[in-house]
């Protein structure tokens, strides 16, 4: 089959956009109206697939793969749009013939915010159980991400799939459950859900587009630093913000971007690869009856020492099902001799119990231990710097994470690594950029905001202040901040009460909780302050939340509900769609974790 002449040789496409636009349309023309032009006398052209790709994602990596399937997808011949699942609702659905549909999930077990209305509308029409399967006319697939750390493991994306079903739309591919490491399983996704939907369509006709189900999608990594292609940035500073006697360790990060070509805008953040804790692996090497020399396989296929392979590229941390299956022969020998209740938390409680059932033997073979290993994984910071204040640096602020188990001293792999391990002045440390254009300070420099950030949320509201600084404008900021103790956890007192003196921030609230006999939080400040935070609401001020997911996220919500019944003198109701209508206009915007 040929691709239908619209487009001439000569015109500046390349022959992949050629054969694109002429396909294009075909469509357009063989779907018109009745009577339409004679152009329709391309009998021969391939209509376009039409294809609607939702996304639920609140960190951006669920939307950033649903713009790369719509790459992929018009390069096969389909007509792809990508939506936003907060512009989206079941009379939309019902209208759409082809849906790909990939989504993260949050909290616990909860959709990201920007797809909360439509999963609780949809989740109420499945239980509806209505007979008329409104979705009959729809095929769809579903892509989800998640963390398999989390109880939840892709709850929201497998909410949607049998809900879909249940609504009558025709599953075209199964669902892909991803892990972090999401990758390959998105790519095999991709690659099924657009062969499945594009089998009644017409065969691509361009040269340039590759069949269905033949090429898997690249990685889109080769332009610039990303995930796959970290930059190596050199550490400046790691300088802990408590004061002596604090119960915390929160540190403040710089590194060098010069050079780099590396750019960011406050609000986005800033992805870190870790190594692993020196001690732990060693730990492991002495349980495993290894020396680190033995040569195994890295992610990329490659063979390295074993010691480097645990250091730098596996995950240490929750064992994975793989490894518990991988070591369950010795497990369950000794399980009559010393039976194990507890549920190992870590790689080296797995290997430590392997070890003890089966002291005159090694547990397993180093290769066969590492292929049981998830990859290790970079983690996410809110960046702390702007652009247009820190030229050539990024700054974060990082809480260092430690805690007992089981007995046992554990700590959190990349906040231990920026405070203890890695060396300022030396130290590189693998880094890339990860957007998040929802959360940004408001285009008009005179519009207020009012930060909510207690904790380690703070670090995106310094970016935020030392941008307006640097740029003068004009509108009027609002800090909410909080921690245990005034004395020692104050972070960043000196550069907020500067910040104060020279009239960039507004106002600052305080709430530490450990300071009075009675805890006090930020929200309880928000609803002391329930009349001018209204007031500054009613201004056009735009409300901004970072820090914790699991309560203060929540607990910040509902204050904000209150300070509008309260102060708006509205009825829960009318506080709930004031609420949704400060999220549609894009001014109520949340990067809790
Ligand atoms: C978009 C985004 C922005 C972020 N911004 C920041 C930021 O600005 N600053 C910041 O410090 N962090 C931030 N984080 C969190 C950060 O990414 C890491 O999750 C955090 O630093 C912990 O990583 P880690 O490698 O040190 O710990 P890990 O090795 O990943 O260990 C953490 C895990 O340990 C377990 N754990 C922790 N405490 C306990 C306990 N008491 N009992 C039992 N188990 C426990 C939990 O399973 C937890 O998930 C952000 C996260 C996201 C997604
Ligand atoms: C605070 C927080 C809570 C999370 N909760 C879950 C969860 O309950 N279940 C799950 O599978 N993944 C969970 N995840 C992992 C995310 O779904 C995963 O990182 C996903 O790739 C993020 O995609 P996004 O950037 O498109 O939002 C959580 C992540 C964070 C930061």
């Amino acid at each position: 089959m040929t691709t239908a002449p619209f487009i001439p040789e000569t015109a500046p496409f390349s022959a992949e956009q050629r054969a694109w636009l002429n396909g294009f349309f075909a469509g357009l023309f063989s779907r018109g109206p009745a009577g339409a032009p004679a152009a329709v006398s391309a009998p021969a052209a391939p209509a376009l697939v039409p294809l609607t790709i939702l996304f639920g994602s609140q960190t951006g990596t669920a939307e950033g793969l649903a713009k790369r399937v719509a790459k992929e997808a018009g390069k096969r011949h389909f007509a792809a749009t990508v939506v936003d699942l907060a512009q989206i609702d079941l009379a939309k659905l019902a209208a759409e013939k082809n849906v790909l549909l990939l989504t993260s999930t949050y909290g616990d077990g909860e959709p990201p915010d920007n797809a909360k209305t439509f999963h609780a509308a949809l989740g109420a029409a499945a239980a509806a159980g209505d007979a008329a399967r409104p979705l009959a006319g729809l095929r769809f697939s579903v892509c989800a991400l998640g963390d398999t750390n989390y109880t939840q493991f892709c709850k929201c994306g497998a909410d949607f799939d049998t809900w879909l079903d249940k609504l009558g739309a025709t599953r075209a591919a199964p669902r892909t459950d991803c892990d972090l490491d999401y990758e390959e399983k998105f790519s095999a996704w991709l690659t099924a859900a657009l062969s499945a939907l594009s089998a009644s369509a017409p065969a691509p006709s361009a040269p340039s587009a590759p069949a269905a189900g033949t090429a898997a999608p690249k990685p889109a990594a080769a332009e610039g630093y990303s995930r796959a292609n970290p930059y190596s940035a050199l550490l400046l500073t790691s300088r802990n913000l408590n004061a002596p006697g604090s119960g915390k360790q929160v540190h403040h990060v710089e590194f060098d971007l010069t050079g780099s070509g590396l750019a960011y805008e406050a609000g986005d953040a800033l992805g870190v690869i870790p190594h692993n804790c020196p001690a732990l692996v060693s730990e492991i090497l002495i349980a495993l009856g290894c020396d680190g020399e033995e040569g195994v396989p890295a992610p990329d296929g490659s063979t390295v020492p074993l010691r480097r392979a645990l250091t730098e590229f596996y995950d240490l941390g929750k064992p994975s099902s793989a490894l518990l299956s991988l070591l369950a022969p010795v497990l369950a020998g000794g399980a009559t001799s010393a039976p194990s209740a507890v549920p190992p938390h870590h790689v080296i409680d797995v290997v430590l119990q392997a070890r003890a059932l089966s002291p005159n033997s090694k547990p397993t073979a180093p290769s066969a231990f590492v292929g049981a290993l998830k990859k290790l994984q970079p983690r996410l910071y809110s960046i702390s710097s702007s652009p247009r204040a820190h030229a050539g640096q990024v700054h974060l602020t990082v809480g260092a994470v430690r805690y007992e188990k089981d007995g046992r001293p554990r700590v959190g792999v990349c906040s231990t690594f920026l405070a203890d391990r890695a060396q300022p002045g030396t130290s590189r440390v693998g880094v890339f950029v990860h957007a998040n254009k929802a959360f940004r300070p408001p285009a008009a420099g005179d519009t207020p905001m009012i930060m909510v950030g207690p904790g380690t949320g703070i670090a995106p509201f310094r970016a935020f202040l030392h941008e307006r600084r640097a740029t003068g404008a004009k509108g009027k900021n609002w800090l909410f901040f909080g921690d245990q103790r005034g004395a020692t956890d104050f972070l960043y007192r000196d550069e907020l009460a500067a910040l104060q003196r020279e009239g960039v921030l507004t106002r600052l609230d305080l709430a530490f909780s450990r300071d009075q006999p009675e805890k006090i939080y930020v929200q309880q400040r928000m609803l002391e302050a329930a009349a001018e935070l209204y007031a500054w609401l009613e201004a056009g001020a735009h409300f901004y939340v970072c820090g914790d997911a699991s309560r203060m996220a929540k607990d910040v919500d509902a204050a904000l509900h209150t300070v509008i019944e309260r102060a708006g003198k509205k009825s829960a109701e009318e506080a709930v769609a004031y609420v949704q209508a400060l999220k549609a206009a894009k001014r109520y915007a949340r990067d809790v974790y």
